[in-house]
């Protein structure tokens, strides 16, 4: 029995460990209820959620009008398959593509998927455009980059153990540091480069902001070579980091667009690969597909989802409170605190301690004082609170954080 932990909430803990496969380590709260900024436990616990579901509930918890639109679709139609059409598929794909200006865009449920879904467009933009030789296709990508689970994916992760023992993997990447200019000018030389898919921000590798240029640096490099610009703003998109999309910052309208988590404001799995017709109609019917991408329940939701975003102001907010939720870390100078980095409401702290296991000790002592977030790497801790938070929460939560690091000292 884990001490500190109620009867029920060891209840819930035990059965995950005997029924489930082991395959997340999380903090021991179980939720039970969302509203906003907040979550409640079994024991009636409220915690500011400082993870926001790894950015899918942008939108804050149960937002009001995403669940109303979520019921009311809900009740009338879910899922048809794409065997058959619609009438909610193609206002949703008129919404999407005029707001981030592509000719089209191709749904599907997960992040991951969209990924798989961006490398394919881009090897058949490469063999049936750019007129590269069969099966020769490589795909530029970064290290310590994060893109999703699935045997193609983590064929090109840097991170062990996202890898052990699932070989034999996917060829066709190649990697370079991430916020190299130099690597990626030198890379894209190679004619049978096609893509060069990266994280505007890096959010599981920590936060990790590239420097200012490098994004429209990095573009420029793929326009003149020939290559497409893949983002994969899955994570740092949908108002997280200050502006809707973080290549927003840099004016960088990527070739191929990737979206998911908060695209359903974190009621069900939605995401998007959006681009040009040159890109998206080199796949045809039948060259590829998922029986829930674009189902009608996802398409209203999705569009509701954005709405929010737009119409309640969250870009604007994370912006003005993201700066301000820095700018209170930094003035805390505390000596376990490393690092504050981010863009918009999208942050991490590095811990500076000897005991590597510090970084969850500081998320264990947050969550008893009333803010859950998650490890990431060890010594990072990421901070993506939902865009709905207030001023005056944010000074409640930086009060919350220096508690309890204070406590560990
Ligand atoms: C940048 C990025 N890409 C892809 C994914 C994978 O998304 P999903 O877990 O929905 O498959 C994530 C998830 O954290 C992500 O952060």
């Amino acid at each position: 029995m884990l001490s500190g932990v109620s009867t029920k909430t060891q209840y819930y803990l035990e059965l995950e460990e005997q029924f489930g496969a082991h395959n997340y380590h999380p903090l021991p709260v179980v939720l039970t209820r969302g509203k906003g900024v907040h979550v409640w436990d079994v024991d009636g616990q409220r915690y500011f959620d400082f993870l926001s579901g790894y950015s899918a509930v942008n939108q804050g918890h149960c937002h009001p009008r995403i669940i109303e639109t979520f019921i009311e679709q809900a009740q009338k139609l879910t899922l048809t398959s794409r065997a058959f059409h619609n009438d909610t598929l193609g206002e949703y794909e008129e919404f999407v593509t005029k707001m981030f200006s592509y000719d089209k865009v191709l749904p599907m449920n997960t992040g991951v998927e969209a990924v798989e879904t961006a490398i394919k467009l881009a090897r058949r933009w490469g063999y049936e455009v750019k007129g590269v030789e069969k099966n020769k296709a490589k795909i530029l990508v970064c290290n310590e980059n994060f893109h999703g689970r699935t045997t193609t994916v983590i064929s090109f992760s840097t991170d062990a153990d996202s890898r052990r023992d699932f070989g034999p993997f996917t060829q066709g990447f190649e990697h370079i540091p991430y916020n190299d200019l130099a690597a990626l000018k030198a890379a894209v030389q190679d004619p049978n480069v096609v893509a060069f898919l990266v994280e505007p921000i890096q959010g599981e590798a920590g936060v990790i902001v590239p420097e200012e240029g490098y994004l429209a640096q990095a573009y420029s490099a793929c326009k003149e070579a020939n290559v497409l610009f893949v983002a994969d703003e899955i994570q740092s998109g949908l108002s997280r980091s200050g502006k809707m999309l973080a290549c927003d910052y840099e004016n960088v309208h990527p070739d191929i667009l990737i979206l998911g988590k908060a695209l359903s404001g974190g009621t069900m799995p939605v995401s998007a690969v959006l681009a040009n017709d040159e890109i998206m109609l080199t796949i045809k019917p039948g060259e590829h597909g998922s029986t829930y991408g674009g189902n009608p329940l996802a398409c209203k939701v999705a569009i509701t989802s954005l709405r929010v975003l737009e119409e309640e102001n969250m870009t604007e907010n994370s912006a003005i409170l993201g700066a301000y939720f820095r700018k209170e870390l930094l003035d805390l100078h505390h000596p376990l605190i490393k690092v504050v980095r981010g863009k918009g409401l999208f942050n991490a702290i590095v811990i500076d301690h000897p005991n590597k296991d510090m970084a969850w000790e500081v998320c264990m002592k947050m969550k008893d004082n009333g803010l859950i977030a998650k490890p990431t790497h060890h010594d990072r801790i990421r901070f993506a609170p939902p865009l709905v938070i207030t001023r005056d929460e944010v000074d409640e939560c930086v009060w919350i954080i220096r508690k309890s690091i204070d406590e560990l000292m």
